[in-house]
């Protein structure tokens, strides 16, 4: 698995197929936390959501883990660029999460943005259950993928760019899912409560804001679905 050739490609690729509703998914549950102090962020790629993290939150503290090194540079390059003084407050980690062995209790926000859909089965069981032991007690996720609307012509043509996007990445990043699995079962397992949820893009894509219990008191906004 590489997305190393792909990763000069990914934002035109991006805007091509879905305008800009990824990155408002990926943003749209940031403000809902309060300020994080130790972030991990698996599978940023190209650097657009930390951008807007450090932005944010420019005290925080961010391990942005990616097994791509373009797109690790990519992202590097996107901050320096544009916020210039990051200092040492972002650790670029080059490393494939399912071989990693990330510090544990460690994290107050862990961040999947349109990485979990990269695994299946056991794969995206055990990697859940490795970033869930990675966050504090208090911690919060947030998670944006796609997903299925589960009715009315959505469905089918979400199933179809599902099925197109599967192919794709197969072919040029070797990814080894074929078909998207839920994570949701696995984040409950881990002690997580979902506290938002909104779709994007006719119900395709979705972002998520889930809470450990007792970081609840942190959340401004309710559940919403
Ligand atoms: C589909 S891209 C998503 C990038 C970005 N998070 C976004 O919102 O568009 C998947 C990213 O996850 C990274 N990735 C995939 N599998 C990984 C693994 N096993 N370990 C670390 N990073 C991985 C890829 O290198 C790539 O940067």
């Amino acid at each position: 698995m590489s997305f190393d050739a792909l990763a000069p490609w990914y934002r035109t690729l991006e805007w091509i197929a879905f305008g800009d509703d990824l990155q408002r998914c990926r943003v749209a549950c940031l403000g809902e936390i309060a300020a994080p102090k130790h972030v991990l962020i698996v599978g940023e790629g190209n650097g657009r959501f930390l951008r807007e993290l450090l932005r944010l939150h420019p005290d925080v503290e961010v391990d942005c883990v990616d097994a791509s090194e373009r797109m690790l540079q990519l992202a590097r390059q996107r901050v320096s660029d544009e916020l210039g003084d990051w200092g040492e407050r972002v650790r670029f980690l080059h490393r494939d999460v399912t071989l990693w062995s990330p510090p544990e209790r460690r994290y107050d926000l862990v961040v999947t943005h349109f990485v979990l859909d990269c695994f299946a089965g056991a794969q995206l069981a055990a990697v859940v259950k490795k970033l869930g032991c990675s966050a504090t007690d208090d911690a919060n996720w947030l998670l944006a993928d796609f997903c299925v609307p589960s009715s009315g012509t959505a469905r089918f043509r979400a199933r179809g760019w599902l099925a197109a996007m599967y192919l794709f990445f197969r072919i040029t990043a070797r990814i080894q899912a074929s078909a998207l699995s839920d994570p949701t079962p696995y984040l409950r397992a881990e002690g997580f409560v979902l506290a938002r949820r909104d779709f994007f893009r006719r119900g395709i894509a979705k972002s998520e804001l889930w809470g450990s219990e007792p970081a609840f008191a942190n959340v401004v906004a309710g559940a919403r679905s």
